[in-house]
């Protein structure tokens, strides 16, 4: 799990205006507080407070503030403590009483949270999907949560030769004697790889779907999918000229052992909410067969070295992936899980926000990072 990325807490319904209690999310295995203020804006703080650890999302919200349930100690959406009531009404504040507050966006109908400590100017952006906004677009949400390693559903997505097998709603389980995956070739952004491939296939099953598109009888389908740091994926589906899919997933690892998604799905053809029904659950039924294979995999996380898995060229966009989160790791962004799971019981990280680059003193320890180290990881192909 890696800090300096944006991460979905909730959907943006999940915070309304006016409630009297935060919410309380874990992500990257921390747990934080989130409100809407009374402009309307949401707030996001580590959720210890740095009094006697009470936990501020089992507090209330007082105005723009989050009051901890024990001792009504009260942070603002900066994470500054505003009132400590023990002291009285006058007393002088300590600033380093403060909890880390970290930066919130809204869109596609989910709450983005930037978990790091890097400027504004040096942060990586939220994912593009200018078609969210479109007339011409209708998405439709979804959420699963899945007992898995994030990295893992990553992969999945970038991994063009499950279909046959995982897949046999669209693929034909290795019975065409010709079978094999074409060849790969990436197109890398700053923040990720992908890829489209053209791919014959049959006519499609229903007379919507083959008027809504245009295409009848069999046709070419270009699809593809790419990764946007290191939790989240772009799949496209083109099965004609005139009807695309555009499907984006927001992993959030709640934990390194369970992965929860904020998809959002869209179609440009057959915009009528009518037909949501069925994409969402044939969106869902194809999932399903994904999460069948992916829960029981051993080990849980992607191993550290690819020596001891054995990649081939479909594995290409996978192996590629790996070397983005390496150079992410090299950076210094990569938790230290083995350590924050051994001292637990004791002791209370925080992800560290923008807000530790200027202040030193922080009552919580930052969470600890695995060491920056050269690349170990080569890409196949
Ligand atoms: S633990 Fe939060 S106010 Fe005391
Ligand atoms: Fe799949």
């Amino acid at each position: 799990m890696y800090i300096n990325f944006w991460y979905v807490a909730c959907q943006s319904s999940e915070l309304t205006f006016g409630a009297q209690k935060p919410l309380k999310v874990m992500m990257l295995g921390h747990n934080f507080a989130l409100w809407r203020d009374t402009k309307g804006d949401i707030q996001c703080v580590s959720n210890t407070c740095t009094h006697r650890s009470g936990a501020l999302a089992d507090g209330r919200i007082r105005g723009d503030c989050v009051e901890c349930p024990y001792h009504g100690w009260t942070f603002n959406g900066k994470g500054s403590c505003v009132r400590l009531p023990s002291l009285g009404p006058d007393a002088k504040i300590p600033a380093r009483t403060r909890v880390d507050a970290y930066p919130v966006e809204e869109r596609y109908g989910l709450v983005h949270v930037f978990l790091g400590d890097l400027s504004e100017e040096e942060r990586p952006p939220i994912i593009a999907a200018p078609e969210y906004d479109d007339p011409e677009w209708r998405f439709i949400p979804f959420i699963l949560e899945w007992k898995i390693d994030y990295k893992r559903s990553v992969e999945n997505t970038l991994d063009p030769a499950h279909n046959e097998f995982t897949h046999p709603t669209h693929g034909f389980l290795g019975s065409r004697e010709d079978y094999a995956v074409d060849e790969i070739t990436l197109e890398d952004t700053e923040w990720g790889t992908g890829f489209m491939n053209a791919m014959k296939s049959p006519p499609l099953p229903q007379r919507e779907m083959r008027e809504g598109s245009g295409r009848d009888g069999d046709g070419i389908t270009y699809a593809g999918s790419g990764n946007h740091g290191p939790n989240v994926t772009w799949t496209y589906i083109h099965i004609s000229d005139q009807a695309w899919f555009h499907g984006f997933a927001f992993h959030t690892p709640v934990h390194e052992k369970l992965d929860r998604v904020y998809g959002i799905f869209g179609r440009n053809f057959m915009q009528d909410p009518k037909y949501d029904k069925t994409f969402e659950d044939r969106s869902l039924y194809v999932a399903e067969q994904d999460r069948y294979v992916l829960e029981p995999m051993d080990p849980i996380r992607t191993p550290r070295s690819n020596a001891h898995e054995f990649l081939v060229p479909a594995d290409k966009a996978i192996a590629r992936y790996r070397e983005f989160c390496q150079t992410w790791e090299d950076n210094g962004w990569r938790l230290d899980v083995n350590r924050i799971r051994a001292d637990q019981d004791e002791i209370a990280y925080a992800i560290p926000s923008p807000a530790r680059r200027q202040a030193k003193s922080w009552v919580l320890p930052a969470a600890p990072l695995l060491k920056a180290r050269k690349p170990a990881i080569k890409a196949v192909g």
